[in-house]
């Protein structure tokens, strides 16, 4: 496994990552979310990201049943705040009593006294940014939180975050949690370059497209049984990306994969790694040996004449506009 570091920060990030929404708590067992986690460790993964929002506040609890007995140094856990943990007015969002309440939470759940990136899990247009921030560097100052970062902010947003953090004197983000993939190249316009310049790194989420860049799912027919595809849960994020015109173009992936020795799962990993912006790819799994066959892209090098065949082979089906960067205008 090779280290990254996470934006202009000084901490070290596994450059693959293992994330638990969907599966902990939800789709898997805890035995197999639990033997998920130790095949991440034995492959040398140590940065795990979780939310309090996944599976209702239980994805967190198992990841820190999961990670018991482990050395609390040699791991980073990150997780997140914005969306509801319950059914009250202040059980969301970005104020400072839901943050304070929300990392509280997490804290017991995952059974630490600190994690090491507390992220936004999207922008809150009803909280003044400067209350959130303040509130960040106070937990940051409480040792609560390490580092803090966002999630699927606009480069406008964040730009506007590191203004009002420098004129305060606050704690910088360093990181910021988008959606990207092969097929999903939103932040490439607008997020990166800020994010560049500013020393922000991008945690990415989904780079296997949720599964479907593994080439399992194919045109015109059903779901393979157990994908998160057949999930009651999983099924309606994924439903949007199982298009004919996309699934046929991911089975021509195929024979780049096969040229390198690759699985397509390691090319879509390997791919999103390419980009120098990248502290870190989360991956999702839900058996082990997913997390075996994924983490084996780290390291890989892809070079010019395979990325503008990849190009080539998606074509139109590749998202790059920058305005699907979006945060809900009301909290959820
Ligand atoms: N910040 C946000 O808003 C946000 C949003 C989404 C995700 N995330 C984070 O990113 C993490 C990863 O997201 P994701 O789960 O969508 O990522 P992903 O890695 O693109 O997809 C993971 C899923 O693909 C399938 N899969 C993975 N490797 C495979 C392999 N080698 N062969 C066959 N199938 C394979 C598995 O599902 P099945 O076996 O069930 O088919 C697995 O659960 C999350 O856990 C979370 O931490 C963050």
């Amino acid at each position: 496994m090779e280290f990254r570091h996470l934006g202009r920060s000084g901490l070290m990030v596994s450059e693959i990552s293992y994330g638990n929404w969907i599966t902990h708590g939800s789709q898997v067992e805890e035995d197999a979310a639990k033997q998920c986690v130790q095949a991440a460790l034995d492959e040398g993964i140590t940065t795990f990201d979780t939310a309090d929002v996944y599976a209702g506040t239980k994805a967190e609890e198992v990841l820190g049943r999961a990670l018991q007995g482990v050395r609390r140094e040699s791991l980073e856990i990150f997780t997140k705040v914005y969306w509801p943990t319950g059914k009250g007015p202040n059980d969301r969002g970005l104020s400072r009593k839901h943050i304070t309440e929300s990392l509280h939470g997490s804290l017991r759940r995952l059974q630490t006294d600190y994690v090491d990136l507390y992220q936004a899990h999207r922008f809150d247009y009803e909280t003044p940014l400067e209350e959130t921030l303040k509130t960040f560097d106070d937990l940051v100052r409480q040792g609560k939180v390490l580092y803090v970062g966002v999630s699927e902010w606009t480069a406008e947003q964040i730009g506007r975050a590191l203004k009002i953090a420098d004129e305060m004197g606050l704690d910088r983000l360093v990181s910021n949690q988008p959606q990207y993939s092969m097929l999903w190249r939103v932040i490439e316009a607008e997020v990166v370059p800020l994010s560049e310049k500013e020393g922000v790194g991008q945690v990415v989420f989904s780079p296997i497209a949720q599964g479907v860049l593994t080439g399992k799912y194919l045109p015109g027919q059903p779901p393979p049984e157990g994908s998160r595809a057949t999930d009651p849960s999983g099924g309606t994020f994924i439903s949007r990306v199982l298009t004919d015109d996309v699934l046929t173009r991911v089975q021509d992936l195929q024979p780049i994969a096969a040229d390198l020795g690759l699985s397509m799962a390691q090319l879509a990993v390997a791919w999103v790694l390419q980009n120098p912006n990248v502290s870190s790819a989360i991956v999702g799994a839900s058996r082990p040996g997913q997390v075996r066959d994924n983490v084996k892209a780290s390291g890989v090098k892809l070079d010019a004449e395979v990325l503008k065949k990849i190009d080539d082979v998606l074509g139109p089906v590749v998202e790059r506009d920058p305005s699907k960067t979006v945060s809900p205008e009301k909290r959820p």
